[in-house]
């Protein structure tokens, strides 16, 4: 295990932030692990476990000890008669491991193509698109108290999942929603994830974007293939490629309200996008409301706001000169307040701030 200083983290974040980890181990193995707790000085170091960087703001360099994830291998577990139970290590790319899966005739991740990020912090935001989400597939995931050096094992259950939020977007000390789980950020390291996907697959078309694909191809009952193939394509054309445009993915969640205020905003704006959720409440579009607010292609310094997709902010400034954290919390401060302002609605950032 080897203790690296002042490590330059731009090619470490989709962002394109420039920022330093003052201390970064990679951790290729779990005996890195078992080494790092071992060291009395490491040991008690403040820790920030580092995945693909999708889903990151930096605001400044890093002063916790940095762990970049690079634990890699991905398996077949278990076949049973109804399903394949699929296992990847945390450092493998999310997207090759969706590729591998299909490459295997196993369908189940096909929605959930060219999501940017590793498989580890998958679980962390429980990422989803076009109507699956990581827990709909999610079978257990294994990880690492960084504060004893025990391995566990969590359900999805333990792993308190939400929208784009699970036990390890939560700090210690920190109830999660209704469960009485307390929050793992900093605390575990996660180091494979198991999926279970059911061989009697269905797909999952329910998305506008997939009943466009299905209308233009005259193609009414896809592959799996066929499906993941679309994603890459709707994907391609509106949200921007992190390796030549810096970004996070969403920058928002998309808020939910009550059927009274999404009356309230379509008695002024009829023309709100909304989703009527199973529990009566209604999910908007923060990206139309961004829209709306007339926020796309605005920036503050080089950070700014898609040309394509308000919800999605970008570094204009490359890899010369790229935008700071500061520029970008900036920009998504002054989009929540006019977003507050002309709707009243508080919209919440996705990525996490550090
Ligand atoms: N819209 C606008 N203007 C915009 C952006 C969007 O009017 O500038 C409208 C669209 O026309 C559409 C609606 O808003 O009617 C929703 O947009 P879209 O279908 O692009 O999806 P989204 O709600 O913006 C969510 C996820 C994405 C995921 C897509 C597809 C969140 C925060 N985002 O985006 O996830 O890929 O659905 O399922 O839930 C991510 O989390 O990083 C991410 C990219």
């Amino acid at each position: 295990m080897l203790v690296e200083r002042n490590v330059p983290l731009q090619a470490h974040n989709t962002f394109g932030i420039s920022a330093k980890a003052l201390q970064l181990v990679r951790v290729q193995s779990e005996s890195d692990i078992a080494a790092l707790l071992a060291d009395p000085q490491l040991r008690d170091a403040q820790k920030f476990v580092l995945g693909g960087g999708s889903n990151i703001v930096l605001t400044g360099d890093l002063k916790a000890l940095v762990l970049k994830v690079e634990l890699k291998g991905m398996r077949l577990v278990e076949e049973s008669e109804k399903a394949w139970i699929v296992e990847a290590a945390a450092g493998e790319d999310w997207h090759d491991f969706v590729q591998w899966t299909l490459d295997n005739s196993w369908p189940g991740l096909e929605n959930m193509a060219l999501i940017p990020g590793s498989v580890g912090a998958s679980p962390v935001q429980n990422i989803g698109a076009y109507g699956v989400e990581l827990q709909d597939r999610f079978d257990a995931l294994d990880a690492i108290d960084l504060a004893t050096g025990n391995t566990f094992t969590l359900d999805a259950a333990q792993c308190a999942f939400g929208y784009r939020d699970s036990i390890f977007k939560h700090g210690p000390g920190q109830h999660i929603g209704a469960s009485r789980s307390m929050g793992l950020a900093g605390r575990a390291l996660i180091t494979r994830v198991r999926f279970r996907l059911a061989k009697a697959w269905k797909p999952v078309l329910g998305y506008l974007d997939l009943e466009k694909k299905m209308a233009e191809t005259g193609i009414d009952q896809p592959s799996a293939h066929q499906i993941f193939e679309w994603v890459c394509a709707i994907r391609r054309a509106k949200l921007p490629d992190p390796a030549v445009i810096g970004n996070a993915g969403s920058f928002f969640k998309n808020p939910t309200v009550t059927p009274e205020q999404c009356a309230d905003i379509i008695a002024r704006d009829p023309k709100v996008v909304h989703y009527l959720l199973d529990d009566g409440r209604i999910k908007l579009a923060a990206g139309w409301l961004i829209d709306a607010c007339g926020w796309k292609g605005k920036s503050v310094g080089n950070a700014a706001v898609y040309e394509k997709q308000a919800l999605v902010l970008v570094n204009k400034g490359g890899r010369e000169n790229p935008c700071t954290g500061g520029e970008v919390m900036t920009l998504a401060k002054a989009i929540q307040t006019s977003v507050y302002e002309r709707f009243g609605i508080l919209l919440e950032p996705e990525p996490v701030v550090v």
